[in-house]
């Protein structure tokens, strides 16, 4: 970025700061005020945007309606959460009639929603047993201690750009710094981690062969995510998978598919099943809690009973907010409302998502400015609703397959930051370009959303910015 750029970027970065101020008074008043003992205003950093963001006093379906009482339209639905956009009148009811009924709090005794939840996931799954916690971090953590653990191997093979939560053995390779990834996320880790957690290019076929010919006999398991949520959204190719499934197999490896992000969001059950790939752990969230924390480990029975009563070997034990009946009963609702329909939900889902891919190249192309449009990288995978847009450098029909070519054909001076936060000013709340459709998100929703990415072309124009 040449320092003409450079200035250009910042004098926008204020004008926009100017305009949330006028824009978001009641927010901008809240955070002015003396900074209290919250550090950083926000507990989770995914949740923070400069200049600031609005603070949220409702939301419902495809909105989110802010303290100023503007109708934001939300594509960040809870961290991917709310297929069924947010708070769904029917999982409110059957929480309502819960905790009317005198029950739903953690009561730390046994209920039967727990098991029924099981069934429902194994069925859906293919999965054997099951166990749960309470987040996608736990639940990538302890799958990874169970496949050392059954394997007696330390090794653990990520992917450049997969992001596994906020645990040990997640903590290497997430995220890009000065070009490459080859680093750790955090202080404070065990000093085995940086060589324990071994890291292989994204659908690059050669390298994970070359990987397992290396080490195979060291690696505990390969942890891999369908879909690259953090690493902006790139799928998996089919022939990817299939392969990783061999080598692990082949090498006495473990092969865990991390569909926090992906279970239930493109079908009734994990992603893997669409690539013919039965992972020997799943990890599930996010969508699967209906809009409450559940997480879960599934898959094979000689693996999990590692961590069960009469083996105990592996000390997995959910937490105490683990099977939190509450939780649990939004989990059911949300499944059995996912199964029941699965064909129309997914179809539309995939429709309204192709849809936006295809309008939004479009407007941008009108704009005169290129866009990278991340979709399934196999004609038979639904892309579904994800939308991932990236800013683009130049025009170029090759979709990238790693994150390392996403990053480096990215637009060099609008980051997908500042874009979000053009974007809110139209009232339509982002991640990575845009994010997840739900099916609360109408005509009048998506009609929205294009105007807001003109409206945001013309003012990166207007600024000099594109
Ligand atoms: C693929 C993936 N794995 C794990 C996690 C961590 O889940 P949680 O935030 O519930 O701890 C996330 C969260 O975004 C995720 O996207």
């Amino acid at each position: 970025m040449s320092s003409q750029q450079t200035a250009r970027v910042q004098r926008f970065e204020e004008a926009l700061a100017t305009e949330y101020a006028s824009r978001f008074p009641q927010s901008k008043a809240r955070f002015d005020r003396a900074p209290g003992h919250l550090l950083d205003q926000v507990s989770h950093a995914l949740r923070w945007n400069e200049p600031f963001m609005p603070l949220v006093r409702r939301a419902v379906g495809p909105v989110v309606e802010d303290l100023d009482g503007h109708r934001i339209v939300d594509y960040w639905q809870g961290h991917f959460t709310n297929i069924l956009g947010h708070n769904p009148p029917r999982i409110r009811q059957v929480l309502h009639e819960a905790l009317t009924e005198g029950r739903g709090l953690q009561s730390g005794m046994l209920h039967e929603v727990e098991a029924e939840v099981a069934e429902l996931i194994c069925e859906r799954t293919g999965c054997e047993t099951l166990r749960f916690t309470t987040s996608g971090s736990l639940g990538t953590f302890y799958a990874v201690v169970l496949a050392r653990a059954f394997t007696r191997r330390d090794q653990v093979l990520k992917v450049f750009g997969g992001w596994h939560g906020s645990q040990p053995f997640g903590l290497k390779g997430v995220s890009p710094r000065g070009g490459s990834f080859d680093h750790l996320e955090s202080e404070g880790l065990s000093a085995s981690i940086p060589s324990e957690v071994v890291l292989t290019r994204f659908n690059d076929v050669d390298d994970l062969r070359r990987t397992f010919e290396r080490q195979g006999d060291r690696i505990a398991c390969f942890i891999v995510e369908p879909v690259l949520g953090a690493g902006g959204g790139l799928s998996a190719s089919r022939e990817y998978l299939n392969e990783a499934r061999r080598l692990t197999e082949r090498h006495g490896a473990l092969l865990l598919c991390d569909e926090i992000i992906t279970a239930f969001r493109f079908r009734a059950g994990d992603l893997s099943a669409m690539y013919g790939v039965r992972p020997d752990l799943l990890i599930l969230g996010k969508v699967l809690g209906g809009g409450m924390p559940v997480a879960a480990v599934a898959g094979r029975r000689d693996v999990l009973e590692l961590s069960a009563r009469e083996i105990h070997r592996v000390k997995f034990e959910g937490g105490t907010y683990s099977a939190h009946e509450l939780s649990l009963i939004a989990a059911r609702e949300i499944v059995r409302l996912l199964a029941a329909d699965e064909e129309q939900i997914y179809t539309d889902l995939a429709a309204k998502g192709d849809r936006m891919r295809k309008e939004i190249g479009r407007v941008a192309a009108q704009a005169g400015v290129p866009v990278q449009l991340v979709g399934p990288r196999d004609d038979r995978l639904a892309a579904g609703s994800l939308v991932f847009v990236h800013l683009a450098r130049e025009e170029s029909a090759a979709q990238p397959s790693c994150p390392e070519e996403l990053i480096a054909g990215c637009h060099p001076w609008i980051s997908e930051r500042l874009w979000k936060s053009v974007l809110m000013l139209e009232d339509v709340s982002t991640r990575t370009g845009l994010g997840a459709i739900s099916t609360a998100h109408g005509d009048e929703e998506l009609e929205r959303t294009l105007e807001g990415y003109r409206a945001g072309f013309d003012r990166l124009r207007r600024a000099g910015l594109i």
